[in-house]
């Protein structure tokens, strides 16, 4: 966490709980969602891939990926506080749904862990079904 936002100044991943349990910080580390804070840097192997959610649109070539859209479309953010933490873990919770070849279900939903203090979680509902139907 403190090397992506300290010393490379990427600052999506949110700082919030710092004990892995809020999730603004959700990042990919090799497409699967992580949580920064938890991770030492020197766990991390010279050929892992580390996405933030300032790199998520150019894993589609896009200016915004599908999810960031939709997120925009239902206007789901309020403080915005958690919201990085949020899409990433949207796009990891698709990404294993479609390589089980299968559609997100609301039990993937119910499953998700980030927190929202301001109450955001049913528009992340919606805007989560909406991204995944663009991807
Ligand atoms: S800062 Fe709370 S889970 Fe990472
Ligand atoms: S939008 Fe404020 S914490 Fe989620």
């Amino acid at each position: 966490m403190w090397v992506l936002r300290d010393l490379l100044g990427v600052t999506g991943p949110e700082y919030g709980c710092g004990v892995n349990v809020r999730k603004a910080c959700t990042s990919h580390l090799n497409g699967k969602a992580v949580n920064p804070c938890a991770i030492p840097v020197g766990g991390l192997k010279a050929t892992d891939e580390v996405t933030t959610i300032e790199g998520l649109p150019a894993t589609v070539g896009a200016d915004l990926h599908p999810m960031q859209q939709a997120w925009l479309d239902q206007d789901v953010a309020r403080c915005g506080s958690c919201q990085p933490g949020q899409i990433m873990t949207a796009v990891a919770v698709v990404r294993r749904a479609a390589a089980e070849g299968r559609e997100i279900t609301d039990a993937d939903l119910d499953g998700i862990r980030n927190i929202c203090r301001c109450g955001t979680c049913f528009r992340i509902r919606g805007a989560l079904k909406a991204g995944a139907a663009m991807m």
